[in-house]
């Protein structure tokens, strides 16, 4: 008897194979049994007729419930009415554990909350498993373009002291005082919203790496777009300027892509995602200013103004204008975090971009060139309110042998959003925190 799994079915047509996982639907007529069958590898049909059975084999397929987890026994048939390509001539089953009754998630529509309620039973849907599987591809591609271009993983702390991204979206927590003998007396800690200054420490060992990891934004915004806890891949490289750091993402994107349509093809079938539009992301994305993209909004009905950030809606309306990703580059710096280095041609701009993903997804990517002179970080991290000692290890950096240096920022979701063309990121991650769910 061969043990294996849906993914290779294909090897053993015209053979008796078993197969352990649940039962995700059965139906009976008469003397006929089909019960849909899913291993986390893929899903296929065994088809059971009384007659190939023990009493007590059929007895069991009579009493069986939805998600009960079984090991099945068949022949391997093609079928090329059947999704998978194959059908099981089904030969035996043991259940393994039967279900209760009543399990919660049915055929029938079920609001977002109830879903999310129960996320945890949620997951195993075709849709979502679809979902985690682009995530694993994406996630994968991204460790490969990396580690084939001269990237190192380089893993950035979550405890961290300082803010990376503004004061204003940080989960502070308390932390053990400095001086440990005093238990009482606590200093604060605050949750990473990015690893990008650890990182820049990275570089000047390594050249260049990225890190990839969970990073957390007590952002109050309860949009499509933000989670609370999300994943992110920051990347940075020594000697790379706002151009090249621009390549980088765009090269990046154009892999990423590349390899859910080879890799994830029936995935996305199962997503009904339209292919087509993703083919057409292919080098060179289109560019534009910060103010090149206020002006054509302003066309197109935006109340933006000359120093706003492209709101949702903006980045919306933008990105359905084009088949491919858009970088927007050089924002006005007053808006612009003290890091990013400014623009030698127009000191008030920052040599900064986002990339803006098509079909009206928006903003999946954050990146600079960082200021790398001593004397001006340190005035814009005064000029920021900011405590010049807790950035004294970052200002070294500046200290010691400073080099150009840029990069940049992915929000896994976000990515996974756009390409399984999903309405909103919280089906993107196992478990969605939002700020206002934090379970199961
Ligand atoms: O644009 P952001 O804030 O950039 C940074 O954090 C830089 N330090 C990155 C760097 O240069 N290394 O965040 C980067 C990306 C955004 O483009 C977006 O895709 C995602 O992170 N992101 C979020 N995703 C989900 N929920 C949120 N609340 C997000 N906030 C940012
Ligand atoms: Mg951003």
């Amino acid at each position: 008897m061969n043990v294996t799994t849906v993914s290779k079915i294909s090897e053993h047509i015209g053979s008796e194979i078993e197969l352990k996982g649940w039962c995700y639907n059965f139906r009976s007529s008469g003397k006929i049994f089909f019960l849909q069958f899913r291993d986390g590898s893929g899903r296929v049909q065994a088809v059971y007729s009384k007659g190939d059975l023990t009493d007590e084999q059929w007895d069991a397929l009579q009493s069986i419930r939805l998600e009960s987890s079984v090991v099945i026994k068949g022949l391997v048939k093609e079928d090329s009415r059947a999704p998978s390509g194959y059908e099981l001539e089904g030969h035996g089953i043991e259940i393994v554990s039967l279900a209760h009754e009543g399990y919660p998630i049915g055929k029938k529509e079920h609001g977002p909350d109830f879903l999310l309620d129960n996320r945890h039973l949620w997951l195993r849907s075709e849709r979502q498993w679809a979902v985690q599987r682009v995530r694993d591809r994406i996630i994968r591609a991204t460790y490969d373009y990396f580690q084939d271009n001269g990237f190192v993983k380089f893993d950035t702390p979550i405890l961290t002291p300082t803010a990376c991204e503004g004061t204003t979206e940080l989960f502070e927590m308390d932390y053990f005082a400095d001086d440990s003998a005093d238990d009482a007396a606590k200093s604060k800690a605050y949750l990473a919203q990015s690893g990008q200054l650890y990182l820049e420490a990275g570089i000047m060992s390594l050249g260049k790496a990225f890190d990839f990891g969970p990073v957390f934004r007590a952002e109050k915004s309860k949009t499509r777009r933000h989670l609370t806890e999300f994943w992110m891949m920051d990347a940075e490289g020594a000697f790379i300027e706002h151009e090249g750091n621009m390549k980088v993402q765009e090269e990046l994107i154009c892999f990423i892509v590349k390899e859910v349509l080879e890799k994830c093809a029936y995935e996305l079938q199962v997503l009904e995602r339209d292919v087509e539009a993703l083919k057409k992301v292919q080098a060179p994305f289109v560019r534009m200013t910060h103010a090149e993209a206020v002006a054509k909004l302003r066309e197109m009905g935006s109340s933006i103004g000359d120093k706003d950030d492209l709101g949702a809606e903006d980045e919306t309306i933008l990105t359905k204008e084009f088949d491919k990703p858009i970088f927007i580059e050089k924002y006005p710096a007053e808006v612009k975090a003290f890091y990013m280095k400014r623009d030698p041609e127009n000191d008030g701009l920052a040599l900064n971009n986002d990339l803006l993903a098509p079909e009206g997804y928006g903003e999946i990517i954050g990146g600079s060139q960082r200021e790398d002179d001593y004397e001006t970080l340190l005035e814009r991290i005064k000029e920021d309110g900011l405590d010049p000692e807790v950035f004294d290890w970052y200002l070294d950096l500046r200290r010691y042998g400073s080099v150009p240096h840029s990069g940049f920022g992915y929000g896994l979701e976000r990515i996974v959003g756009w390409v399984c063309g999903l309405h909103h990121v919280r089906e993107t991650i196992p478990f969605p925190r939002l700020i206002n769910r934090i379970s199961p």
